[in-house]
């Protein structure tokens, strides 16, 4: 990589504001599975960062080594530039948002938010104020005399948050922690969850396996597979750009299409079907109108499938109107095509 290079080059920067969070090349073995396998990870101050990939990829393994549930088997996990690899969890400068909220449940809304505080032996009047600031920012102010049990699944989980960030903690870790809630409730959180990350200024760290969660929310994605971070990118590059043919299978639709013996790497919504024209002929499988969106699935010559995606024209001679087992041409322009570099197997 040349970032290493760009490393031997540049002179040694003790003063340069240090990394959040770094791992450097950590290991975390259970039994015979490496759950992380050799990750090297930064995470700048004050940055949106989501590890994302599929279950049982090491994600929530690589949380809790940041968190201090884990130890590492080999390598260094660093907070603020400092070497936290065998500290507790408790000292580190950390918190964490799961999944399931783990309010107190004999304990009312202001009460939960205010408990860390009380640990750490502030004085009532303060625990207070900063409590119900923080209830403000994740808008649950009036909330303050109720149980967890008269709350939704998305207020209690806003009480969770507001929770982890009255600690003020240099990074917030966060594990699946809309994984618990319906669509709609999902959606709006993520856009509350953006916000107040933008507002407090702290570095989130964040799990999901939703992929449009992550390309939403992040100012920098790290797609995991298999113990590894496949590509480390802002969304717009990752989608764009995919590195390998498992980020480019992971993220978004994409038809991997053999002509003229090599393969292309194509997204769904760069392809056209038409009844004639230049391309690769082939019949209509099937037709489906999605919202504003066509989708059809094209068996080409060959027998290879793939799968077009365009928006409706809403006229009787549109995509939308393809008939099962018509003939049709399917084509995109060059420049559409990915390039993807080699895997990293
Ligand atoms: N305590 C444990 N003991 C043994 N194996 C474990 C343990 N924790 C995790 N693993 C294994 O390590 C691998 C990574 O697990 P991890 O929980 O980090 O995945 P994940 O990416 O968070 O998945 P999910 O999306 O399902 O939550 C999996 O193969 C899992 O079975
Ligand atoms: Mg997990």
């Amino acid at each position: 990589m040349d970032h290493q290079s760009t490393e031997l080059l540049s002179p040694p920067a003790p003063s340069a504001e240090a990394a959040d969070v770094e791992l450097v090349d950590v290991t975390k073995r259970f039994g015979d599975v490496a759950a992380v396998d050799g990750i090297d990870l930064t995470v700048q101050p004050g940055e949106f960062l989501s590890l994302l990939g599929p279950s049982g990829c090491g994600k929530t393994t690589t949380l809790r080594l940041i968190a201090g549930f884990e130890r590492p088997d080999e390598g260094e996990v660093r907070i603020g530039g400092r070497d936290v690899s065998r500290l507790p969890a408790y000292k580190r400068d950390v918190n964490t948002v799961f999944q399931s909220y783990a309010l107190f449940p004999h304990l009312n809304v202001l009460e939960n938010v205010a408990y860390g505080l009380k640990q750490r032996g502030l004085g009532r009047r303060e625990r207070r104020a900063r409590a119900l600031e923080m209830l403000t920012l994740v808008r649950l102010g009036g909330f303050e005399p109720r149980k967890p049990r008269q709350l939704s699944g998305g207020q209690q989980q806003r009480v969770a948050l507001a929770r982890a960030l009255v600690m003020n903690p240099r990074v917030l870790l966060l594990d699946e922690p809309l994984g618990a809630l319906d669509l709609k409730v999902r959606k709006e959180l993520q856009i509350e969850l953006k916000r107040i990350q933008v507002d407090v200024g702290i570095t989130f760290v964040y799990v999901t396996h939703d992929q449009e969660e992550a390309l939403a929310m992040s100012d920098r994605v790290a797609v995991m597979n298999r113990g590894r971070i496949e590509q480390l990118g802002p969304p717009g590059e990752i989608y764009d750009r995919p590195a390998t043919e498992f980020v480019a299978g992971f993220i978004g639709d994409t038809n991997f299409v053999r002509t003229n013996g090599s393969e292309v790497a194509i997204r769904p919504e760069r392809m056209r079907v038409s009844r004639e024209g230049k391309g690769l002929g082939g019949s209509v499988v099937t037709t489906m109108v999605i919202g504003p969106a066509v989708q059809c699935v094209v068996r080409l010559e060959d027998g290879q499938e793939v799968l077009v995606r365009e928006q409706r024209s809403g006229q009787e001679q549109g995509v939308e109107a393809l008939a099962e087992g018509e003939r049709v041409v399917v084509s995109w322009a060059d420049n559409e095509a990915l390039e993807l570099g080699g895997t990293n197997e």
